[in-house]
């Protein structure tokens, strides 16, 4: 424990860390500083300073099962004991390769990356290389990584709110250092709009490798789309010859164990998944139909998909053990129950003191919207969000106790006790906001 205040760790980190942190996506979006924490276990974590919090932010959506989850920290230190080779696959490798094949659609086989930019720089690769062709078609405002070609209009904040939903959208927020030459690689639709994508494929089509979008995009908050737009996208990708792709890496395994393709029931011919599917544990996966990944194997012309710790054993290891607990019957029935009652208690607290708030859903992804008292539908319905007194109320949900960054979560280790108390802590949240603002 330490008798340093947190800034003052800040402010240590900063010397030699630039920015004091490992990721720039770690400053916190209310308050601006990153976090340090010394321990975490089931639905907590203990930062530098000894505060515990209850946490919602369950490392960006990545920890589904609570941190140090014993079966999961169990597999990890068998495959440390016995002595592991990260650079060899085993028997583990094909058993967990198994359980995915047997749990997700779109997955017939699959590919062992370390994280989810990586996955979707290789699903771009294969598409264009099963294809030959260059263009991708994507999302305006998803998120999909930090590599190169789908860093600008990232997220709602760069998304390009001129565009009235009947061309493409204008490129939003290139950031430094990534080349302009790769504006002419991307065309961008709005979501949930088969008018567009079908305007990019009729006008495109010929050049267009595939078409990249999340089926659940929780990045932004908790917005879904519909099985007709899911339906009317695969129809076009069909007619066009096209690769559909889902990025599942938030998404998956929030709704169930067939992820956000299973929930809506359309399969793409690609989909990344990463995040839950190992607690918090490196490693991600490539899926797709049998034709296009073995586009890797071509002999004369291969996708290159490789690296030094691609199917690393400590997340073999921790995948293996995370897909035993979710695939056991009661495991999602009992978990969602216990999430969704909870976004419900959580509305009726706000109602109930006639907070401006709205508490949006599905699985273990929620947001609270901050402003409205409506549902928030499309990114333009943002526009109604109090973006003030939001940082004022997820402060205060800091200092009290319940910490929230991007990507709100709720684990299978929240359980009624602990929702309990936050929603206590929530409580005097609400109070605390309320009696600031008069
Ligand atoms: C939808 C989505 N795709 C891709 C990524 C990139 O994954 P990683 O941070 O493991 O590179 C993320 C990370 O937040 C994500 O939410």
């Amino acid at each position: 424990m330490s008798s340093k205040g947190l800034s003052q760790w800040q402010r240590s980190a900063a010397r030699y860390l630039t920015g004091g942190m490992s990721s720039s996506f770690r400053a916190n979006q209310f308050t601006g500083e990153p976090m340090y924490a010394v321990s975490a276990g089931g639905p907590r974590f203990r930062d530098v300073t000894g505060k515990e919090y209850i946490d919602f932010f369950m490392c960006h959506g990545a920890v589904l099962l609570g941190h140090d989850q014993p079966a999961v920290k169990q597999a990890v230190i068998q495959s440390l004991e016995k002595g592991f080779y990260a650079g060899l696959d085993s028997e583990d490798t094909i058993e967990f390769a198994r359980k995915v094949c047997e749990a997700v659609p779109a997955a017939e086989q699959i590919r062992f990356v370390n994280s989810g930019s990586e996955g979707t720089l290789l699903a771009l690769r294969l598409a264009r290389g099963h294809s030959g062709r260059d263009l991708i078609v994507r999302i305006d405002g998803h998120f999909h990584g930090g590599h190169d070609y789908l860093l600008a209009n990232n997220l709602a904040a760069k998304v390009d709110y001129d565009n009235e939903g009947r061309g493409f959208s204008r490129v939003i927020g290139r950031t430094a250092g990534v080349p302009e030459l790769l504006d002419s690689l991307a065309v961008t639709v709005p979501w949930n709009n088969l008018g567009v994508l079908e305007k990019a494929l009729r006008e495109h089509g010929d050049r267009i490798a595939g078409i990249i979008m999340n089926v659940i995009d929780y990045n932004n908050g908790c917005f879904l789309t519909s099985v007709d737009y899911l339906s009317g996208v695969r129809d076009l990708a069909d007619k066009h010859n096209v690769v559909l792709i889902f990025d599942e890496v938030l998404s998956g395994f929030k709704t169930g164990l067939s992820c956000g393709q299973g929930y809506y029931g359309v399969t793409p011919d690609i989909c990344v998944l990463g995040k839950a599917l190992t607690n918090d544990v490196p490693l991600c996966v490539v899926a797709g139909s049998t034709k296009i990944m073995q586009k890797i194997m071509d002999p004369v012309d291969p996708v290159i998909a490789g690296g030094t710790f691609s199917g690393n054993q400590l997340g073999i290891a921790a995948g293996n053990a995370v897909l035993e607990i979710l695939a056991q019957p009661d495991f999602y029935p009992t978990f969602l129950h216990r999430a969704r009652t909870f976004y419900e208690q959580l509305q009726s607290l706000i109602d109930s003191y006639s907070f401006p708030a709205w508490v949006q859903g599905l699985g273990a992804g929620f947001h609270v919207f901050v402003g409205t008292r409506e549902p928030v539908l499309s990114y333009a319905d943002l526009a109604r969000v109090d973006r003030e007194m939001t940082k004022r109320f997820f402060r205060t949900c800091i200092e009290k106790g319940l910490y929230f960054h991007t990507d709100f979560t709720v684990s299978a280790a929240h359980d009624e006790a602990t929702l309990g108390a936050a929603l206590e802590r929530f409580e005097d949240v609400i109070t605390s906001v309320l009696s600031s603002a008069v």
